[in-house]
């Protein structure tokens, strides 16, 4: 058979098109019967992918059949069952979005190439803007995802208050930070020393003291400090530092703040919300994950900027070969960011909102801070299991009683035995050196159900492990 021309007729375009939406939706379709995770024999499966590039092509049945067991050997993390990490969902408008869009493949990496298009996306970060309360002249960007939201964070914040010369500035975070802020830091020049890693309370949330001892002593040192990251939602237990306090001190100092609210920021938009990550109206810039919060797709993060000419000094670029497209003054999210070429990714965001409008979204939040503070009653009321902390916002943090030695080292086998029921996956964490389990309820997808039974399956198992 001769090998598909790059450009097919439209009849065969639409039995591809076709072929590619039956495969997706019978994956979606059985979701819910699906293993949370099964690595069964996946060596195999990703051995039978170490292959030469084929010089003629192939039919792309044959290709789909292929995928199906590298997409069934892995962790199904668009599933009920995935309560680990952070979990991500793959709400469905958000792929049509991006085969709409790699499909038209229209160049929004500068505005004037496709002006109403870059509008949609500009249009969408500024929803964002304004649900988290930031106000009029703020601006953002949409990244890949939270670890390059906090790098041009940093870099703007750099750009702004310290200039070209900057290894006397010093950068404040807690103990509990994502390690991506440290590597964005390491990326934007900063040596080791430039991160003040600060202590947490009992509820593992910065310590406003530590922060103001910390500023005033690098100030007699001569130092600069400059920025404070602050967390909206820790990974580990979900912990929401006191951004009040925070801005307070930093504003007194004349520092940048930065949240980190890539996990926790759309938690806003719950009832009550507003409450839960007080204060992050007043940051000078915020990370968001959308493939988080917003259930979308791996792939999508933002960063948004309190003074939205900020992030374009500190992105902005020119070359003489672009002059005719920036007669308007402005290249557009080129301005805003690393990147020139890029996915217009804006479409990823703007479609699932427009389609199932904010109140979906907002249910959908509110749902998973019910059900995690469902599960942290449930597992407090069972002897068996020591709790950390009534869960912030979604994640249920907690640990076998007992002997801090013992517990440690029957924790991951009770891990072990929970997820190799294969209904739900947990992870687990160190907090302040000891073994911790987390639950996790983020996916669109996640209902009582499914967090009663990795309930269940923790009581079983630790009762099993430990005895009644
Ligand atoms: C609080 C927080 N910040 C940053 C990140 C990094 O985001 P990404 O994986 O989208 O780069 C994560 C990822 O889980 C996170 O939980």
């Amino acid at each position: 058979m001769p090998s598909l021309p790059l450009e097919p007729d439209p009849e065969r375009l639409e039995a591809m098109t076709r072929a590619v939406a039956g495969f997706v939706i019978e994956q979606l379709r059985t979701l819910d019967t699906q293993p949370a995770s099964d690595l069964d024999g996946v060596e195999a499966v990703a051995a039978g992918f170490r292959e030469p590039v084929p010089e003629a092509g192939r039919p792309l049945e044959d290709l789909l059949e292929r995928l199906a067991p590298a997409i069934a050997k892995s962790y199904t993390t668009n599933g009920p069952g995935y309560l680990a990490y952070i979990p991500g969902g793959g709400v469905y408008a958000a792929a049509l979005a991006d085969f709409l869009a790699t499909a038209v493949n229209r160049y929004v990496g500068v505005s004037q190439t496709a002006p109403a298009l870059a509008q949609i996306e500009e249009t969408a970060v500024g929803w964002l803007c304004g649900l988290m309360g930031l106000p009029a002249g703020s601006r953002g960007i949409l990244t890949s995802g939270g670890s390059l939201s906090n790098f041009s964070a940093i870099v703007t914040a750099r750009h702004q208050r310290l200039g070209e010369s900057f290894f006397d500035g010093r950068i404040y975070l807690s103990e509990e930070t994502h390690h991506c802020v440290a590597k964005a830091a390491r990326l934007a020049g900063f040596p080791q020393a430039s991160l003040r890693t600060l202590p947490t309370d009992e509820r593992l949330r910065l310590l406003p003291e530590a922060l103001e001892r910390a500023i005033l002593e690098d100030l007699r040192k001569g130092l600069r400090p400059f920025m404070v990251v602050a967390n909206v939602g820790t990974t580990n237990t979900g912990a929401v530092d006191p951004l009040p306090r925070v801005l307070a001190i930093a504003r007194e100092h004349g520092l940048w703040v930065h949240a980190d609210a890539a996990y926790g920021g759309f938690f806003r938009l719950a009832p009550g919300g507003e409450e839960l990550v007080g204060g992050i109206e007043g940051c000078d810039s915020i990370t968001l994950d959308p493939h988080k919060g917003l259930f979308l797709p791996y792939g999508l993060g933002a960063l948004l900027v309190r003074d939205g000419e900020a992030l374009a000094r500190a992105h902005r670029d020119t070359a003489s070969y672009i002059q005719d497209l920036t007669a308007a003054g402005s290249l557009g999210f080129a301005d805003l960011s690393p990147e020139l070429s890029r996915d217009f990714r804006g479409l990823r965001l703007w479609l699932p909102l427009q389609l199932h409008g904010l109140a979906a979204f907002r249910d959908q939040l509110a749902e998973k801070l019910a059900l995690a503070r469902w599960a942290h009653d449930a597992l407090r009321a069972d002897p068996r299991f020591e709790m950390l902390d009534p869960p912030q916002l979604s994640v249920v943090a907690f640990r076998l009683r007992g002997p801090a030695e013992e517990a440690d080292r029957l924790g991951p086998e009770l891990l072990r035995r929970v997820n190799a029921r294969r209904r739900v996956l947990l992870s687990s964490t160190r907090v302040r050196g000891r073994y911790t389990l987390r639950i996790c309820v983020l996916s669109f997808r996640t209902h009582h159900d499914r967090v009663r039974d990795a309930v269940e399956a923790l009581r079983e198992e630790a009762a099993a492990l430990v005895g009644p």
